[in-house]
């Protein structure tokens, strides 16, 4: 039994966890977190029994909508989302891949407009596991192991 949570409980908001230890960063960047005035808290490289280690992020008084949240998938296809309210969880949720990611990604073709231009990219999701995403401009897919974040 842990003495303590590493991260403290808080009273209303979102809670991030099981997000991969190296996924922590785009996962704030993805929800622009940056621009967020409520309190946030995080831990990063904490010991998980499933994962090894793990990262999790608390956002107070923040309420996210399924479609903002699934931009997540991505970079962190197992988090899991806790919803609190004056301290319970009263709700929990599991990420879903999109079926178009907009930004978040670029395109892997050195010669895609979006890579020429100031456009921002737009693929459609082909399939899931593992990731293979369609670019919406030159058509070229864009695997998992070839994603970069932009
Ligand atoms: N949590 C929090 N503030 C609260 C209540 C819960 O920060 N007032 C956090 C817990 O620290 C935990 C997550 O929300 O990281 C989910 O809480 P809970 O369901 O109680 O934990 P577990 O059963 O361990 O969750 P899991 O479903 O991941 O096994
Ligand atoms: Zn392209």
């Amino acid at each position: 039994m842990e003495k303590h949570l590493k991260v403290s409980a808080i009273k209303d908001g979102t809670v991030i966890d099981h997000i991969p230890t190296k996924a922590l960063f785009k996962v704030m960047k993805i929800l622009q977190l940056e621009e967020c005035l409520e309190m946030i808290t995080f831990g990063n490289n904490l010991d998980s029994k499933a994962m090894g280690t793990k990262s999790i992020i608390k956002i107070a008084n923040r309420f996210f909508a399924d479609e903002e949240v699934n931009k997540i998938a991505l970079v962190a296809p197992h988090a899991k989302l806790n919803t609190i309210r004056d301290y319970e969880v009263i709700e929990k949720r599991v990420v879903e891949t999109p079926r178009e990611i907009i930004g978040i990604i670029n395109c892997f073709n050195p010669k895609c407009i979006t890579n020429a231009e100031t456009i921002t990219t737009r693929f459609e999701v082909l399939s899931n596991k593992p990731i293979t995403m369609k670019c919406l401009y030159c058509e070229k897919i864009t695997n998992e192991n070839e994603m970069v974040y932009s």
